[in-house]
């Protein structure tokens, strides 16, 4: 009897410790499994996020610049609103910009401003928007991690859609008019972004955009 209690003593810690170690192990398991999911999870979330948060600040921005640009055409003229563009366009994006938590500009290698000259980054998917051009392929927004995925980069290409943008962006002496053409020479000596037609490629939006500030949203 004295021999069996014994022996029961000695088994059954093991069993329990086996048992629990076990328990330990697939709880700790499925602890790792579920955070991975997690993480990879929100990875995804975090970049259709910032896509969908870039398409909306990027209207906006587009928006705002094309409905003060027409007011100010309405009110001044074409020529004036050149002047209004040169004052108001990068102040108005830098002001969206502040307001989001983000850092919002027009780039473009035929710039107009040379604030709005690309960056490496810039450049890079300036010349894949401009290849697609070229060859009819539709250009979709991109989003883009930098430094370490910390900023996202998110991306739209800027197209010339009708013969309102001709007026200053068209052919000289064809779109452009004789004092339009003197106030865009005076404003802006090495201009690029004349000679262009409907459908060009004329620039993108590129916004960035800090994770931490997607990672709030959600
Ligand atoms: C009244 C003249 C005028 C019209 C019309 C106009 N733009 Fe511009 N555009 C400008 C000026 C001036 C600048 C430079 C603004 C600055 O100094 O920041 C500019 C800059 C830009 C830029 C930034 C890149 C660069 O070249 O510096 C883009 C993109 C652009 N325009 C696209 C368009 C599109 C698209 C349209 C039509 C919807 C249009 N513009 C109509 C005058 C005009």
């Amino acid at each position: 009897m004295m021999k069996k209690i014994i022996y029961i003593s000695i088994i059954l810690p093991f069993v329990f410790s086996c048992n629990s170690n076990e328990k330990i192990s697939k709880d700790i398991f499925e602890e790792v499994n579920k955070s991975m999911e997690v993480k990879k999870l929100s990875e995804v979330e975090i970049l259709d996020e910032a896509m969908a948060w870039g398409e909306e600040i990027s209207s906006e921005a587009q928006n705002q610049l094309i409905s003060a640009l027409q007011k100010a055409i309405e009110e001044k003229g074409i020529s004036e609103a050149v002047e209004y563009c040169n004052i108001e366009a990068i102040p108005m994006v830098q002001e969206l910009s502040t307001k989001h938590k983000v850092t919002i500009k027009r780039a473009s290698f035929a710039y107009r401003n040379p604030t709005d000259k690309p960056s490496e980054d810039e450049a890079a998917i300036l010349d894949a928007y401009a290849y697609n051009a070229e060859n009819d392929i539709k250009n979709e927004p991109n989003i883009q991690k930098l430094e370490n995925g910390e900023i996202l980069l998110y991306t739209k290409a800027i197209q010339i859609p009708n013969s309102f943008c001709l007026n200053c962006h068209g052919k000289e002496g064809i779109d452009i008019s004789e004092e339009t053409l003197g106030k865009i020479d005076r404003l802006y000596p090495d201009d690029k972004a004349k000679g262009h037609k409907i459908g060009d490629l004329r620039g993108m939006w590129s916004i960035k955009i800090p994770k931490s500030e997607v990672i709030k949203r959600l």
